[in-house]
């Protein structure tokens, strides 16, 4: 089994990456294979007619190997991050596959875990992100399978205060079921 983590925040050993590493610590503690892409170290443009070569179908070969998907972003302004949205947009062209063609992204069966923080305390900002989330699942046909949200994240790591929700990350990954 094979697990693919997509950290969309821009902050290295933040709260995104310490939450994603402890769900990858759960898989690879049952055998999993992973992987872990920083979004930000990329070079993906925004979608446009004329797209230049980048780092986009990289990206998406490994999406389309992976047996689960696991995309961290942060909430900024009530959403993902500009560099998680930038890579939805570019799947456009397996959304016109899909409806205009009749072609699927993967031929396998693939879950996805979504995984935020913020630093607010209203979880139902939560909401506008993982929409956009089962929207971008619902066109590559990944099942939206799990969730985990950290609300009073605003510091670097002041994930780590929160031992329960640590512990229910490694659990997410070492009960998580194919
Ligand atoms: C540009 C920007 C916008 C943000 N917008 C929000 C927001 O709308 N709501 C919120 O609760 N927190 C907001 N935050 C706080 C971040 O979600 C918070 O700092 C989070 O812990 C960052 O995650 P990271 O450590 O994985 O990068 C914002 C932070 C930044 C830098």
């Amino acid at each position: 089994m094979f697990v693919l983590a997509i950290n969309a925040s821009p902050r290295i050993n933040g709260n995104t990456d310490i939450l994603i590493d402890k769900v990858l610590e759960g898989f690879i503690s049952k055998g999993c294979d992973s992987e872990k892409i920083y979004l930000d170290k990329l070079n993906i443009a925004a979608y446009r007619d004329d797209l230049p070569q980048d780092d986009f179908n990289n990206v998406l070969e490994k999406i389309k190997a992976a047996d689960i998907l696991i995309l961290g972003s942060p909430i900024y302004f009530g959403s993902m991050t500009a560099q998680l949205k930038t890579l939805i947009d570019r799947f456009q062209s397996v959304w016109e596959d899909k409806i205009f063609r009749g072609l699927n992204f993967s031929h396998k069966r693939q879950k996805g875990i979504f995984i935020s923080v913020q630093g607010d305390k209203k979880s139902s900002y939560f909401d506008n992100a993982r929409s956009i989330i089962k929207n971008f699942f619902a066109v590559t046909g990944i099942e939206y399978s799990n969730e985990l949200f950290c609300t009073e994240c605003e510091d670097k790591q002041d994930v780590l205060n929160n031992n329960d929700l640590l512990q229910e990350a490694f659990e997410m990954g070492k009960d998580f079921s194919f």
